[in-house]
């Protein structure tokens, strides 16, 4: 069983958005997932609420209850975990960053956001766990995308997605209906097709 958690510090970088597309691709891609939401305002388990399917499992749970959710996880046979995680709360980040294989750390392209990474660094560098950024939410005409690129690669250490995810209002839509993109796209297939590259790399990274 493998744990991939979304973690930042900043609100609004897009963890929420892409752990829950990321865990219906996963699923799609023919594993067993368990989406675990450790955030007190509970989005993801908004979403899976007013989700009409079975799969993903979603759980919620406090931090210091992942160890035993966990363990009760890998006795059902899921072999991929979806953690989403809070912003803030330094304590509890760190424990979500000691179980995590892999923390995937979405960030929008400001500086103001680039900047803000930092701290979410620090602690996920202190759990010795791999690491990598995704740019989310980007307008892809803007040029600065490509300068955020350059700084993720230069700056903190760890992995850089090789591909950005776009500022889609499928992504907010698929969640409003329960469903993830790669389930529901009216954006001519490119927040799909965003999703699927995504869970490529975290697969290759988990
Ligand atoms: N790629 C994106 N395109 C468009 N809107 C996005 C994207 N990612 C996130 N959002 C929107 O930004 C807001 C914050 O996203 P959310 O996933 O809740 O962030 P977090 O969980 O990090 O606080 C939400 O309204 C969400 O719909
Ligand atoms: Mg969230």
């Amino acid at each position: 069983m493998k744990i991939v958690a979304f973690m930042g510090q900043k609100g609004g970088t897009g963890k929420t958005t892409l752990a829950v597309h990321t865990a219906v691709a996963a699923g799609q891609d023919g594993h067993k997932v368990v989406l675990i939401d450790t955030d007190p305002q509970q989005s993801a388990t908004f979403w899976g609420d007013n989700r009409k399917l079975e799969t993903p499992i979603v759980a919620t749970a406090t931090p210091g209850q992942l160890p035993e959710v966990l363990a009760a996880a890998k006795a059902e046979g899921i072999t991929l975990v979806v953690l989403d995680s809070a912003p803030h709360s330094s304590p509890n980040a760190s424990e979500v960053a000691r179980l995590a294989d892999f923390i995937v750390i979405p960030t929008r392209a400001s500086a103001f956001d680039l900047a803000a990474a930092e701290s979410t660094v620090k602690i996920v560098k202190a759990s010795n766990k791999p690491f990598g950024f995704v740019l989310n939410a980007i307008d892809q005409k803007v040029a600065e995308s490509g300068e955020a690129l350059d700084f993720l690669n230069n700056q903190y250490g760890g992995s850089v997605a090789p591909y950005k995810v776009g500022n889609r209002i499928a992504f907010a839509r698929s969640i409003a209906t329960g469903q993830g993109a790669t389930e529901f796209d009216a954006s001519e297939g490119k927040a799909r097709g965003e999703i699927k590259l995504l869970w490529r790399w975290i697969k290759e990274n988990i």
